[in-house]
């Protein structure tokens, strides 16, 4: 009986301890979706209250002198005549880091092959890498090969070997890519001003090439103009948590929400909505580094707003489906596996997959299974399953 009774009691003493701690856990997890649930219905009120945002293009104008220091730096490698004497469909910038060697080795021999594009789809597209200065330590894991070069003198030798690196004299860091953005607008502006189009991309994304120009051809041929395309975000709070990659200070931005903008991972915008980006980057103060907000920013101030495309992805990975590869733009998040997306995106039996109103209608209700989540990953929205 005695027994008994002390086991019980250390029983109830572990469930009380057990749900003690399940309560905390939850706490402090509702907490944390708490503010996010709450920031965001503030931001999105508050988007649509203000209506207009233009008192952020007063508070970020800065006189041109100053607005300079954000865009005057050296090219250390530069191709000034890349788009010469041709007409250029897409100018593709792809935001990489000097490190990142065997990503823009996949990528030129995948989707951002030019000679493959100018063969097989029939357009003129510029590929080129947009990159900083990278630190003189070698304290990268990428830089720990056997070679004895530099890094600078790395990627000079891979400059030689692909003419396709445009590189500014900035630290190549993630509080940097707002330089990085200002280069690809500033380049353009002075060396590819005859493109139609200018796409902004990472370097670990897959971009459906034939789809994307396909579509780019349609746009052109329509005459768009104050055109840009990607994955919208729409009324994002700031995030104010010091240890979020994204923190960004009061300081730097006081209101509750950003203006509409379009995830870094791609976008693309036509030639007549560069040139006023460009002109907006001359007079904006540019110390806010986080680089797609920034490009809302400026867009803000020079009247452009984004346009939301299904088929572009934000920061997740499309699933894997030929039905899927039959639509898709961009996708997020592919280093390795791209050689193998790329050639299964291209072959030629995709489009045979959803064909006929058998194989629309199979497309559709496989798109609706792997795009239809009741939690959100942000890859294709549902409605693109009826497309
Ligand atoms: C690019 O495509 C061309 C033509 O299809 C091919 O000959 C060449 O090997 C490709 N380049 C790379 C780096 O894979
Ligand atoms: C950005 O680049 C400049 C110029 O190289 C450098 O002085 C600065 O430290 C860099 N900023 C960050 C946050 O890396
Ligand atoms: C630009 O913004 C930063 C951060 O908000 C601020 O510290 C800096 O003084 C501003 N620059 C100018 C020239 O106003
Ligand atoms: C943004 O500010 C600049 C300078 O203050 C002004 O010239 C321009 O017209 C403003 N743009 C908009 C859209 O209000």
């Amino acid at each position: 009986m005695f027994l008994r009774f002390r086991r019980l009691r250390r029983c109830q003493c572990v469930q009380l301890m057990t749900t003690c701690l399940v309560l905390s856990v939850v706490m402090v997890c509702w907490e944390q979706l708490d503010n996010h649930v709450v920031s965001h219905v503030k931001s999105y009120s508050y988007r649509y209250l203000v209506n207009g945002f233009s008192y952020i293009n007063k508070s970020f104008t800065i006189p041109r002198e100053q607005a300079r220091s954000f865009s005057n730096f050296r090219y250390l490698l530069d191709h000034p005549d890349k788009c010469a004497n041709k007409d250029v469909l897409l100018l593709l910038f792809v935001k990489t880091s000097p490190g990142n060697t065997e990503r823009r080795k996949a990528i030129r021999s995948t989707w951002g092959n030019e000679t493959y594009i100018q063969n097989t789809l029939g357009v003129t597209v510029r590929v080129v890498f947009a990159l900083g200065s990278p630190r003189t330590k070698t304290d990268e894991p990428s830089w720990r090969t056997r070679s004895r070069l530099g890094p600078q003198e790395q990627l000079i030798r891979e400059d030689r070997l692909h003419g396709d690196l445009i590189q500014q004299d900035f630290l190549d860091s993630f509080h940097n890519l707002t330089l990085k953005l200002i280069l690809q607008f500033h380049w353009m502006h002075s060396r590819c001003a005859h493109a139609r189009f200018l796409m902004t991309a990472d370097d670990d994304i897959f971009v459906h090439m034939p789809n994307l120009v396909s579509y780019l051809q349609d746009m052109s041929r329509r005459g768009v103009t104050n055109f840009w395309i990607g994955r919208v975000h729409r009324g994002a709070p700031p995030i104010r948590r010091k240890d979020s990659k994204y923190y960004v200070p009061y300081e730097m931005y006081p209101w509750l929400s950003y203006p509409d903008y379009t995830a870094g991972a791609g976008y693309v915008v036509s030639s007549d909505a560069a040139d006023k980006i460009y002109q907006a980057t001359l007079t904006l103060n540019a110390s806010l580094y986080i680089d797609d907000v920034f490009m809302g920013i400026c867009a803000n101030a020079v009247g452009v707003s984004p346009q939301e495309h299904v088929y572009f992805s934000g920061e997740g990975t499309a699933p894997y489906h030929m039905c899927i590869y039959d639509q898709m733009m961009t996708s997020h998040g592919h280093v390795e596996n791209i050689y193998d997306l790329w050639k299964a995106a291209t072959r030629p039996q995709v489009k045979r997959w959803s064909s006929g109103v058998v194989g629309r209608l199979y497309c559709t209700a496989v798109k609706m299974a792997l795009l239809c989540k009741p939690y959100y990953v942000n890859t294709y929205p549902c409605k693109a399953a009826f497309l």
